[in-house]
């Protein structure tokens, strides 16, 4: 990545969704904000880090109306949690933003403004798909999309159904951008990490993009349109000016402030939200002749049992009950060092046992207190800088540099599990070589050489606290308060680190075990395997019965008229008679490969209208891996009708 060069550091978190408490996955986003927050401050950068709440549109009017509370009540319930839950991690944050605050309002209130003094916004007709949980306006539905719901497309990004939106609305001139866009990201490779993210937006802008709805008339929940009431501002079209707003955009008065920060040196989000970061926002930002931020950091997903953890899925972890059960510092541990930042990762509470029992309380608590302990019983407290080393220990010192390059490295990258896998090589290395040296032997033989061998470690242990900082700031705290060189950020600490590393002196002072062994209680226990159960995703015997599955021989087979994919078969179940059903196979199969098979099909699902035709039904497959779709059949013939159990 290009190295920010600017003193000034502006980092920013998505802002969520208020209409649950924070699960695991927002504070997933938060966290690795912070920690990107913190490595700048521990590098003398003047750092601005932005959270907040996304608090309008249809999704938190709807939540609210469903338990009854007008919106602005049943968001400001919300809020509390956030804060305590960013509290409880240690996130420090600089500001929250809310975007029901005043100051929001008018800001964005300004930039449609701004926007429709430009020429870049008109009034027209949206007749088309809106996914909800997503607050998206989804294309029309292409060919015979699989899967679709009898009215509307599926939501490409939650496959959830959408439903139809026409109202009048207005427009921004999305399409405009559209060279400006792919030229922007030809001028800026690095501006989407990973790569492959910044291929998918490429694309996405390639496939054409057409004008954007930026206004909503059925829904009521929003900031009020300039000079056009009857209009709310469509919540993604505003929720992203946040990253301005929340500086001073559209304040006179903060217009220093606005230009100290702007633009932003990352935006941290999860790989869901790409398209509205790396195509919509960039342009409002063209559109108002603003600076594009530096980059955007796309992380995947946290998965339970494979899956999104999701409200809707029922699979949140709550981190609250993380923190009682492990504390937070090895939670923000285990999060960044066990999953790969760049891609989805699964969350399981045994890999995160392990994890703080191998890495925390073994390998680094241990190292700390058996030197520290040691020291004492042979009664040395203080430890002087030390002029001269041994092989070993110069080796030892080498290692600590090389590791804090690469460490670097992968910092600047926001490769954090690479970073500390990195680290936990030299954490090792100092493991062997307090081991080897026998400290205990030296410490009743050869006391200078003991000496240096505590020197040795304490310095290198130095320098795996100072790394480890942004991670685990207070448990890295502790750490150098119990070797007597206490901590404060100020200036450049790792350039300090390599221009003075191991010129220190120590004073040794016991403290308790840095990390404890996972022992969780019961309770906590309980409360951690309820949430296990409720991912438990078996059915009972009854609910299979539901699904009622039938042989059947297909009589007859036709195309659908206007379709590349779609087949129209009859098919006969015997006495229990005849059924329509519309099939998207016509790229593998024909009539004759069709006609007088039996196969398998689902007989009580809700009957779809596919180009005007009812499926009454719906035939069985399985892909293989030539990704053609084999049809399920019985191994011998059976009656037409006979059902599968
Ligand atoms: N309100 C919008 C963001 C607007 S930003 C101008 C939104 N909110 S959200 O609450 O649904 O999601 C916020 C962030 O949480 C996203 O980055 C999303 O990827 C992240 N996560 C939500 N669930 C997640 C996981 N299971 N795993 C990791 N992060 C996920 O989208």
């Amino acid at each position: 990545m290009v190295a920010p060069s600017k003193r000034t550091f502006y980092v920013t978190t998505p802002i969520y969704y208020v209409t649950a408490e924070p699960h695991l996955g927002s504070l997933y986003s938060t966290l690795i904000a912070d920690v990107i927050a913190r490595w700048q401050k521990l590098q003398g950068k003047e750092v601005f880090f932005l959270t907040g709440t996304d608090e309008h549109g249809q999704k938190i009017a709807q939540a609210a109306s469903k338990v009854g509370k007008e919106p602005q009540e049943f968001v400001d319930g919300f809020i509390s949690a956030y804060k305590k839950m960013w509290h409880m991690y240690d996130i420090e944050y600089d500001h929250f933003i809310r975007t029901t605050d005043q100051y929001h309002i008018a800001a964005v209130q300004q930039w449609i403004r701004t926007l429709q003094k430009k020429g870049d916004i008109y009034k027209s007709f949206y007749h088309g798909w809106y996914c909800t949980p997503c607050e998206t306006f989804v294309a029309e539905k292409t060919d015979d999309q699989e899967g679709a719901s009898t009215n509307g497309p599926l939501c490409p990004s939650c496959n959830r159904p959408t439903e139809v939106v026409s109202e009048e609305t207005y427009f921004f001139k999305l399409s405009a951008y559209q060279d400006k866009l792919l030229q922007f990201y030809r001028e800026n490779p690095h501006f989407i990490v990973p790569k492959e993210r910044m291929r998918e937006a490429i694309n996405f802008v390639k496939s054409g993009l057409k004008d954007l709805s930026i206004s909503r008339t059925t829904v009521k929940w929003g900031i009020p349109f300039p000079d056009d009431p009857d209009h709310v501002v469509y919540v993604w079209a505003e929720a992203l000016n946040n990253y301005i707003t929340a500086i001073g955009y559209g304040q006179p008065e903060k217009a220093a402030l606005f230009n100290h920060w702007w633009p932003a040196q990352v935006h941290v989000l999860g790989k869901d939200i790409l398209r509205f970061h790396a195509i919509y926002w960039p342009a409002f930002l063209m559109a108002a002749d603003l600076a594009l931020p530096k980059q955007l950091l796309v992380h995947g997903w946290i998965k339970v049992d494979k899956q999104k953890m999701s409200k809707s899925l029922g699979n949140i972890v709550d981190p609250k009950v993380l923190y009682d059960a492990y504390g937070a510092e090895p939670v923000r541990y285990y999060l960044l060092r066990q999953l790969p930042i760049t891609h989805d990762g699964e969350f399981s509470v045994e890999d995160l046992e392990q994890r703080i029992t191998a890495d925390l309380a073994n390998d680094l608590g241990n190292l700390l207190n058996r030197a520290v302990q040691l020291a004492h019983k042979y009664d040395v407290i203080e430890l002087p800088e030390r002029a001269t080393w041994s092989e070993a220990s110069l080796n030892l010192r080498d290692e600590g540099w090389n590791a804090l390059t690469d460490y670097k490295s992968y910092m600047e990258d926001y490769l954090f599990h690479m970073a500390l896998a990195r680290l936990w090589k030299f954490i090792n290395q100092v493991n062997a070589y307090f081991h080897e040296q026998q400290p205990w032997v030296l410490a009743q033989q050869d006391k200078e050489h003991f000496m240096e061998v505590l020197s040795a470690t304490f310095n290198s242990l130095r320098m795996i606290a100072y790394m480890l900082w942004p991670v685990m700031p207070h448990k890295m705290e502790q750490l150098l308060e119990s070797i007597g060189t206490p901590f404060t950020v100020s200036g450049d600490m790792i350039k300090d680190l390599e221009l003075n590393g191991w010129k220190q002196q120590f004073m040794l002072k016991k403290i308790p075990a840095l990390f404890e062994k996972p022992q969780i209680h019961l309770e906590q226990r309980n409360a951690l395997s309820e949430q296990q159960q409720a991912l438990d995703t078996t059915i009972t015997i009854d609910q299979f019965a539901q699904v009622q599955l039938l042989v059947g021989t297909i009589q007859e087979c036709a195309a659908v008229p206007k379709s590349d994919k779609l087949l129209q078969l009859q098919v006969s179940f015997g006495d229990k008679g005849e059924r329509t059903i519309v099939a998207g196979i016509k790229q593998w199969y024909t009539a004759e490969d069709l006609i007088g098979k039996q196969g398998v099909f689902v007989v009580n699902l809700k009957p779809r209208t596919i180009r005007g035709i009812t499926s009454q039904g719906m035939m069985l497959f399985a892909e293989d891996d030539q990704g053609k779709l084999q049809f399920i059949t019985v191994a011998a013939l059976v009656p037409d009708g006979t059902r599968l159990q």
